[in-house]
């Protein structure tokens, strides 16, 4: 476990940047390519450690995927042409290859077995094993198969109607899945607006999906065709350059070619709503998906109380609005986030622990937190829970503190954004 010392800097961020491609399409454009017949091309692709373990995913299942930097080829050989990994599938600290592995893993005619790191083994498989299960999946696990590692012994599902019950794309993505590879109809009916990357995204692989409001229908028995993806940059690690430009005054920073699909803007919305400096214009469409570049200027901050709907559209940035808050003048209240407890670390816990640590106000709640505002931080020591935007959210404060800040296990920090601190320093001036 490697640490690092950030030392307190009177830079500010200037210039323009662009981050990696997003997680959440990366994934996507792999399992939707590697199912598919054809040959398809990813560009932009995120080599994180978490896309990349659903690179591996694939290649045990016989696909050849050939790797240029940020370009992927994927040589499908379609649903039928898959093969049964000769060994265990190994997830790593991926929730998104857990969850929507899941769903392709029940429906296919393989024997396969899975597991996680230490964080993803903690994490709830339940809420995808569940709804599987009444399609007709046969997977079973440890702890009565809430967890992982699982094991599928894949079969024709059958479709069904799925009443979600969490806020929770990659559930939702699970069971479309699913039901794409299912005899006769699956609809999912969403508790709330999620994001709708993989509806975006399959019809560009040929799919058929239909979208009514919440509720979502895809029929059964459908082989998706290769497709040319370009994936938009990743809003969830511009976000902590959104937020680093806006606490850092003087600064005057532009990211170009960010997706902006409205389905994960929160975070721009919050940062204006507490009075941030930013314009956001849409340029291009990659497939469905909205790009753009965001300027933002350094300015001051006011609380704001987030809850409800916005929760799931921002549900990754809030350790990093967490950050924006102890600067913002007032309370800031942030409710109905106790989806924050099931991601790569109990989030409430962590967030309030490290900018406590730092200096801040912060008390954590049931389901979010209170940020009392106006904190001067003085940096000190603090641990990245292995959780890759905690360790980022500690780099962002660095910016702001009056003594270093170390970061125990920045390591993890390549899941989502390896060139992180490459870029952080580019843009410091
Ligand atoms: C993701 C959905 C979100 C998000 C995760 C990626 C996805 O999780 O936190 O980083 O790609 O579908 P949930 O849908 O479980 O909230």
């Amino acid at each position: 476990m490697t640490d690092i010392q950030l030392q307190p800097t009177s830079k500010k961020l200037q210039g323009t940047m662009s981050v990696p491609g997003d997680k959440s399409i990366s994934h996507r454009s792999v399992i939707f390519s590697g199912l598919a017949e054809g040959t398809s091309h990813i560009t932009n692709f995120l080599t994180g450690e978490d896309c990349l373990r659903t690179v591996e995913a694939f290649r045990e299942m016989g696909v050849r995927i050939d790797q240029k930097e940020d370009r992927l080829t994927v040589y499908g050989n379609g649903i039928q042409g898959l093969q049964e990994p000769s060994a265990p599938l190994n997830f790593g600290n991926s929730g998104t290859t857990a969850r929507l592995m899941s769903g392709v893993l029940a429906g296919l005619p393989l024997f396969t077995t899975a597991f996680g790191d230490a964080s993803l083994s903690k994490r709830p498989m339940d809420r995808v094993v569940v709804p599987l299960k009444e399609m007709g999946a046969e997977i079973s696990g440890r702890n009565q198969n809430r967890l992982l590692p699982l094991a599928f012994t894949g079969r024709t599902l059958k479709g069904a109607v799925h009443e979600l019950t969490v806020r929770s794309a990659q559930v939702k993505s699970a069971l479309l899945l699913a039901g794409m590879l299912a005899d006769g109809e699956t609809k999912v009916v969403e508790l709330g607006q999620t994001r709708n990357h993989t509806e975006m995204l399959l019809p560009e692989f040929g799919v058929d999906i239909d979208v009514q409001g919440s509720v979502i229908t895809i029929q059964g028995g459908q082989q998706p065709q290769a497709s040319d993806i370009k994936v938009p940059g990743d809003i969830s690690s511009a976000a902590f350059f959104i937020v680093a430009a806006s606490i850092v005054p003087g600064s005057n920073l532009t990211i170009k070619d960010v997706g902006l699909n409205p389905t994960r803007d929160g975070i721009i919305q919050a940062m204006k709503q507490m009075g941030a400096d930013i314009d956001t214009e849409i340029h291009t469409y990659i497939g469905r998906e909205p790009v753009g570049d965001i300027r933002v200027r350094g300015s001051r901050l006011q609380a704001l109380k987030l809850d409800g709907e916005l929760i799931p559209n921002l549900i990754d940035e809030i350790p990093i609005i967490a950050l924006a808050a102890t600067q913002a003048e007032g309370t800031t209240i942030i409710k109905d986030a106790e989806e924050l407890k099931f991601k790569e670390t109990d989030r409430i816990e962590a967030v309030v622990t490290t900018l406590a640590k730092l200096g801040a106000d912060v008390e954590a709640t049931d389901d979010g937190m209170i940020i009392h505002g106006g904190a001067s931080l003085q940096g000190g020591s603090i641990h990245s829970y292995g959780d890759h935007r905690i360790g980022m959210m500690g780099a962002v404060a660095s910016l702001i503190s009056s003594d270093p800040v170390t970061i125990e296990d920045k390591d993890c920090i390549n899941i989502s954004y390896p060139s992180f601190f490459e870029h952080l320093n580019e843009v410091l001036r």
